[in-house]
């Protein structure tokens, strides 16, 4: 069958589309943490931006690679666009990144795999399962922002300032570092792997 009539090729696209849409949006919430000086939060939701242009330029390849370049391709696919609060932010972002872990990626995949394309089946397993970690990532942090939670901890554990590295064993991070006087937002967070904060 020809790539440009498989339901792959529109999958593909979207996904592109999708990726570039995602990582912008997580530039603007880490520029709003950013605004509330909270520039370790600012660098962990960066990170997971450019996670989202890699995986971008990776359905872009295939696309290239199957299809060539194209004028221009029609879609009919929906994009999230919301915008808010830092909180609002990291709340949306942990919806949009379960639904690409659990629903979207998984039955692209599925799709793929039909139309006789296992390797690009393989590559939206791939990206599904990066997005479930992006998932629990943001599920973290939306909770610990939201009870005040991001450098507080029930037991005592190492905080280090991301600028000095300065370390300190407690149940709370400093408010400003003892030792280069950077604010609080400075401090290294403590990022969960798979929802289980280490
Ligand atoms: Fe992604
Ligand atoms: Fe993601």
């Amino acid at each position: 069958m020809q790539f440009e009539k498989t339901k792959t090729y529109q999958n593909l696209a979207s996904s592109f589309a999708g990726e570039c849409q995602a990582g912008m949006r997580y530039q603007m919430t880490a520029k709003l943490a950013m605004q509330e000086d909270l520039k370790c939060l600012s660098d962990a939701i960066r990170t997971i931006a450019k996670n989202e242009t890699f995986h971008a330029t990776q359905f872009f390849n295939k696309m290239i690679e199957k299809a060539g370049s194209k004028e221009n391709i029609r879609l009919d696919a929906g994009y999230p666009f919301h915008a808010g609060t830092l909180l609002e932010g990291l709340k949306f972002a942990e919806g949009d990144e379960k639904d690409e872990a659990t629903e979207i990626y998984p039955k692209f995949a599925e799709i793929a795999e039909k139309e006789g394309f296992n390797d690009i089946a393989l590559l939206f397993r791939q990206v599904a399962e990066v997005e479930r970690h992006h998932n629990a990532i943001f599920n973290y942090l939306n909770t610990a922002v939201k009870d005040g939670t991001l450098y507080k901890c029930d037991k005592p554990i190492l905080w280090i300032c991301s600028q000095c590295g300065y370390m300190h064993v407690a149940t709370e991070a400093w408010q400003t570092c003892p030792l280069c006087k950077a604010s609080q937002g400075y401090v290294e967070l403590h990022l969960p792997f798979e929802g289980v904060r280490e």
